[in-house]
């Protein structure tokens, strides 16, 4: 009668991962229970997702070759574009159907940016990828964009391609306070990230709170629908003061790495990994997140529904 806060299946947005030239789905061991799609286990994945009423699914592609200037990600025939016309035709009326926007799986050198001759990332060549990118995603019928490249300006140069391409009905959900975080660990192996070092010079900074919420107020100036903050977990306080911050919904991201950890506690039986999860998910939901992407969306779903 009381309860303060919900956790529904629309609430809820599924990550999924579809890989070039698998012809099964591959196990991705540092995160028991999820897969590498193939184009067709992907439909059963997301055919699932919507007959649980989640709110979304957000789609990760993995070339079979990558390349310096990640051109599997704007090509029309690339993994990512294909499987966003498929999923839509599938799925695309019953939830949203989101697809990652960023280079990082797609290049060699594993940034989520181009690099300079000196091997920096560079911010804003690596903005005119991004537009190429929401071109060739929104051409493929693509209904959010989720750009988690963390450059600067990102955002604004997205919107800019979308509305010039005659694409004004695709939205936009920003990866606004992405920290350069421990917790994608596992996601790397998940996208067979080649990344040597870290992203700390694109990246928000663990200690800075006051800037997440900074960097989700530009993100809206610049036409986002829906600012995120990420990792969820180790940044409970982030969400909440985004949520008291701005008037677009907050979406926050469980991580590979908060997923895996609360798996393999689970797993030697140290703690009961049901209650766990819902426990895990109605705490990012209470600290003000109005959206939460989490590897356990379906059986989430399934729980509560019980
Ligand atoms: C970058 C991206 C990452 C994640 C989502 N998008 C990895 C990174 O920034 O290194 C991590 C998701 C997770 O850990 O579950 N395209």
């Amino acid at each position: 009668m009381v309860a303060e806060t919900s956790l529904e299946a629309r609430q809820l947005v599924l990550p999924v991962f579809v890989r070039e030239g698998l012809s099964e789905p591959r196990a991705i061991s540092s995160m028991p229970g999820v897969f590498q799609h193939t184009r067709s286990t992907l439909l059963a994945a997301v055919a699932e997702a919507a007959e649980l009423g989640l709110g979304g699914v957000m789609l990760f592609g993995i070339p079979e070759t990558k390349d310096a200037v990640g051109s599997g990600a704007t090509d029309p025939a690339g993994i990512l574009n294909l499987a966003i016309t498929d999923v839509v035709a599938e799925v695309g009326d019953a939830l949203t159907v989101m697809s990652d926007l960023c280079l990082d799986e797609f290049t060699d050198h594993g940034h989520c940016g181009l690099l300079t001759p000196d091997g920096r990332v560079d911010n804003d060549k690596t903005l005119e990828a991004y537009a190429e990118m929401a071109r060739a995603q929104s051409d493929a019928g693509v209904q959010m964009v989720g750009p988690s490249g963390m450059m600067d300006g990102q955002v604004a140069v997205i919107r800019e391609a979308l509305d010039a391409d005659g694409h004004e009905e695709v939205s936009i959900l920003a990866y606004s306070a992405k920290y350069a975080s421990a917790f994608f660990g596992p996601f790397r192996e998940a996208v067979d990230s080649s990344l040597e070092g870290d992203r700390r010079t694109y990246q928000q900074d663990p200690p800075n709170a006051l800037e997440g919420v900074r960097e989700a107020l530009l993100d809206i100036e610049q036409g986002a629908d829906i600012v995120m903050v990420k990792p969820a977990l180790a940044y409970l306080d982030v969400v909440r003061r985004v949520r008291d911050a701005v008037d677009v919904p907050v979406a926050a991201y469980n991580v590979s790495g908060e997923f895996s950890m609360l798996e393999a506690a689970a797993a030697r039986g140290w703690i009961e990994r049901e209650p766990a999860i819902l426990e895990t998910l109605i705490s990012i939901r209470r600290a003000g997140a109005d959206v939460v992407l989490t590897y356990w969306a379906a059986e989430a779903a399934r729980l509560l529904a019980r």
